[in-house]
């Protein structure tokens, strides 16, 4: 597998994500807090030392990918019926990065990850696959162009077949095109698990396994296609609590191969573990993007009913905190 895209999160971004765009009068004042993210296109790209006076602003980002990110989500909504489950989103991924998604039931976290992996189709907005227009427009996309693979909330493997069978479930090695190579799937299976510092074998039932294992048997697949993106959607709910930490350094483990981790959860203390940046919506809308530095639990609920993110070491460049967070700073994430 390539491991090429690490290198790309060695520069930091110049811009980050989009401000809340629904921010009325009573928001802070540009740069008056980290968490309130603005975007500035025109930023420079040169290490964080290097950058002054780059401030985050409420100001929403431009159309415009920002530079270093692996993919740029600019204004992107989905109605259903009356309901805007995600209402002009704009934010960006970088390599190498967790990223927490969190909101309340309903904020749209679900809804922006389906239309991530082209399950839903978005109704407006673009998205940007590093730095370049593409769009979203079924699973198959997703999966190969984006190179974007999602762990389900609810696990959809097939309990009754074995490990490797469901890892290349629907994308079967073949031989000459038409006879499935069992034995290559087999032990290409073997070595993920093994690079994943997993006992599972390749040749068990998927029933047979625990809801911690099967969650490693769907992470597997990722790495197994070599996707850059990996969506996860309360992937704990299938895990028992004592596997909770053993899930979190799989996580790490996947950043440290150079993959973006996008992981929805409720339980907060999980995102504050491993995030290197918590996105917050808000009713569909996205209400800040904070880095994961000297945040608590109750920070995070606060952020998720619409508070006011707290400043931080940062001192408002939420780019500058993503990137030094990525590389070796000191939020949980590392
Ligand atoms: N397929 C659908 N049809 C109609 N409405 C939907 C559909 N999917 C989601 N919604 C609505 O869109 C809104 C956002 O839902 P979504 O599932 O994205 O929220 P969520 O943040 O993932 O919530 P939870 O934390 O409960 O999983 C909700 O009001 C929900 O009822
Ligand atoms: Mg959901």
């Amino acid at each position: 597998m390539s491991t090429a895209e690490p290198s790309q999160a060695l520069g930091p971004p110049a811009s980050s994500v989009a401000g809340p765009r629904h921010q009325g009068a009573d928001g802070p004042p540009a740069g008056s807090s980290v968490g309130q993210a603005g975007n500035s296109a025109a930023a420079d790209s040169g290490p964080p030392g290097e950058r002054t006076g780059q401030r985050a602003s409420p100001e929403p980002s431009g159309p415009e990918p920002s530079p270093g990110a692996l993919l740029s989500v600019r204004g992107v909504s989905k109605h259903f019926g009356p309901v805007k489950a995600v209402d002009n989103v704009s934010l960006d991924f970088y390599p190498q990065e967790v990223i927490g998604l969190i909101g309340d039931n309903g904020a749209g976290k679900s809804t922006l990850l389906s239309v991530l992996t082209g399950y839903h189709r978005a109704d407006e907005g673009s998205f940007f696959y590093k730095g370049k227009p593409v769009s979203i427009t079924s699973p198959r996309e997703s999966r190969n162009k984006l190179r974007i693979e999602m762990i389900y909330q609810q696990l959809q493997l097939a309990r009754d077949l074995t490990v490797w069978e469901n890892m290349f479930l629907g994308e079967e090695l073949r031989i000459f095109g038409f006879v499935s190579d069992r034995r290559s799937m087999r032990r290409r299976a073997g070595e993920v698990l093994e690079r994943l510092n997993s006992k599972i074998r390749p040749g068990d039932i998927l029933g047979n396994l625990s809801g911690g294992e099967q969650q490693i048997v769907a992470i597997g697949r990722a790495i197994l296609f070599d996707r850059d993106i990996i969506l996860m959607d309360e992937p704990t709910a299938a895990i028992s609590a004592a596997k909770v930490e053993d899930f979190l350094q799989l996580v790490r483990d996947l950043r440290a191969l150079g993959k973006t981790v996008i992981l929805v959860s409720h339980r907060l203390e999980d995102i504050l573990a491993v995030a290197d940046a918590v996105a917050v919506l808000v009713l569909g809308k996205l209400h800040c993007v904070v880095p994961n530095q000297d945040l608590t639990v109750s920070d995070l609920v606060h952020l998720m009913f619409g508070g006011q993110a707290p400043a931080t070491a940062s001192g408002g460049n939420l780019a500058q905190a993503r990137w030094q967070l990525r590389h070796g700073g000191t939020g949980g994430g590392a």
